[in-house]
């Protein structure tokens, strides 16, 4: 295994990533930012200078477990101090595990302002992956808007809420077009047919293949809300990889991804050769506002990248049509020889309801009635140094009440903001069960990607309406869950995950809607850290760690 070196800067810049200038969190001058590639065992090593003048900084390695190093994970306020601006501090760690993943910014909504990039590690030399291929792919999803970050920020946290409505664009490693379209020319809409000189920063990256030969597309998404549905035109996708885990494989027409997750899927080359396809991208679960993103497959040994595909860009499902979503993810199951949850006694279950509500007049996402609010001491340190004022002591509640109507209208007037920690014993299993519910207007409940920093988990299952402990537990897989970090809880229904607490360190679970996150929606697990040796000063300069290390050195 070797060390990666890698030197960041990281500034605002101005970018148009739909053919449109705005501007966009860069690194090195690149938006998206640079990928990391490295071997299965490798060490990553990121020195990361913040260049931005008035805001601090983090970035997380989105699916790297952080064994041994948990103040590595990137997390603003949990495993770390933010870097100030004209500071550098050091990201080094393992990647253990052969996958597809991304890394991105953990602080205020920087992931929306565009902090984001792709991390794939292959497989250590000598091993081999469990499927073949002859040519890859990278595709980094994200969702773009054109309103600034910081205006988004404040309208979320006012009084009246401003919602920052649907994304003007989908971008695909960070193109998109939003006032011009691929497929004008097919539709009686009002766009214009793009017409691109060749270099600019919303020109689609074109997927250059060579017929009968099978391709790895590796797709992630990092998008700030939407939920995607992804196809190529005439192409199956057969799916053999998810989170870093390889799957039973399966075929499918179209595929969806939440943001937080990542796919690889093989696609054959069999197609007549002498045409393009589509490769198209669209929004789910949310009433689109948004056109669909595209980009073209093409034979280039036979076709001219320029050729028009001979018929319009595939139709997506439904956006509403959860019928398909669910089937879908369904069937994403583990590969048999892949690690199996330990058996049916788990020694704590964590009930989290999913509401949104309303604090003092202010919108606001809340589990088991408590909105996250992220403290001022990251809390790596004050637990690993007993400060006890550093953040709420209390523990949040593992249930919610038995006569909460899931259905009905959120009604929680007595929601409040908070601060505490749900402290697992080390080495123990842990089921916890997302329950969604109705939100604040009748009859919605919205989708959320929860994702678990430090470890992965298995999905155990998905129900409708209100989770049972008698009966639904019955129907829970235990033979070949998928084992992954990022799993949906669709509209008015759960989603059983089961992890063992084995990575000391204090890690954060929440929503991968970056607004949901941003009002309240999230958790945060702290396991063994005391069995953690030194922790880094570099990472504690703030808050009541900062203080303590000036008291010490003036003793
Ligand atoms: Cu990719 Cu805590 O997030
Ligand atoms: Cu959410």
């Amino acid at each position: 295994s070797k060390t990666r070196h890698f030197k960041w800067e990281v500034e605002y810049m101005y970018w148009s990533p739909d053919c449109v200038e705005g501007v966009v969190l860069g690194i090195n001058g690149q938006f998206p930012g640079p990928t990391i590639r490295a071997r299965a065992g490798d060490i990553v090593n990121v020195e990361l200078k913040n260049k931005l003048t008035t805001e601090g900084v983090v970035i997380h390695w989105h699916g790297i477990r952080q064994q041994g190093t948990p103040w590595a994970d990137g997390t603003a306020s949990i495993s770390q101090c933010v870097i100030n601006p004209g500071e550098t501090f050091v990201y080094r760690f393992k990647v253990e595990r052969a996958g597809t993943y991304f890394y991105h910014g953990h602080y205020g909504m920087q992931r929306s302002a565009g902090l984001y990039g792709s991390l794939i590690v292959d497989v250590a030399k000598g091993e081999k992956e469990p499927f073949h291929y002859d040519g890859e792919f990278d595709i980094l999803l994200s969702d773009w808007w054109h309103e600034s970050v910081h205006e988004q920020e404040l309208g979320l946290s006012s009084k009246p809420f401003r919602w920052i409505g649907e994304p003007q664009t989908l971008l695909m490693n960070g193109r998109g077009q939003y006032n011009c379209s691929l497929a004008a020319h097919y539709s009686n809409s009002s766009s214009s047919q793009c017409m691109f000189r060749g270099n600019e920063q919303c020109a689609p990256q074109i997927l250059r293949v060579i017929p009968n030969k099978i391709y790895r597309l590796r797709v992630t998404s990092s998008t700030s809300l939407a939920s995607l549905n992804l196809q190529i035109s005439n192409h199956k996708m057969v799916l053999v990889e998810a989170d870093g885990n390889y799957l039973q494989p399966f075929a499918v027409d179209d595929m969806d991804i939440y943001s937080g997750e990542s796919y690889s899927v093989l696609f054959t080359t069999d197609q007549n050769p002498s045409n393009n396809y589509w490769v198209s991208v669209s929004v789910r679960g949310r009433k689109p506002n948004t056109t669909q993103a595209l980009t073209m497959l093409n034979y280039h040994n036979t076709t001219s990248a320029s050729k028009p595909p001979p018929s319009p860009p595939p139709v997506a499902p439904l956006w509403n049509n959860y019928t398909h979503s669910k089937l879908f993810t369904k069937k994403v199951l583990a590969l048999m020889g892949n690690p199996n949850p330990p058996p049916t006694t788990h020694h704590r279950r964590i009930i989290l309801l999913n509401t949104q509500n309303y604090i003092d007049g202010y919108t606001k996402w809340a589990i088991n009635n408590i909105s996250l609010v992220l403290p001022a001491t990251p809390y790596l340190g004050s637990i690993k140094y007993n400060l006890n004022n550093a953040f709420d002591h209390k523990t949040p509640p593992a249930n919610f009440p038995s006569n909460y109507d899931v259905m009905k209208q959120a009604q929680n007037p007595n929601s409040t903001y908070g601060s505490g920690v749900y402290m697992l014993s080390f080495n123990t299993t842990v089921d916890i069960i997302l329950q969604n519910a109705n939100a604040l207007a009748v009859n919605t409940s919205e989708i959320h990607p929860w994702h678990l920093h430090g470890h992965d988990f298995w999905v155990l299952g998905y129900g409708e309406g209100k989770f049972s402990n008698e009966n639904d537990e019955k129907s829970f897989n235990l033979k070949n869950p998928p084992y992954r970090n990022t799993a949906v809880v669709f509209p008015f229904g759960w989603t059983a995950l089961r992890f063992v607490a084995n990575n000391p360190g204090v890690w954060a679970f929440h929503c991968h809607i970056e607004p949901h996150l941003h009002m309240g929606m999230g958790v945060v697990f702290a396991e063994g850290v005391r069995r953690l040796g030194k922790i880094p000063n570099e990472v504690l300069t703030c808050g009541l760690t900062g203080k303590m290390f000036l008291n010490n050195k003036n003793d």
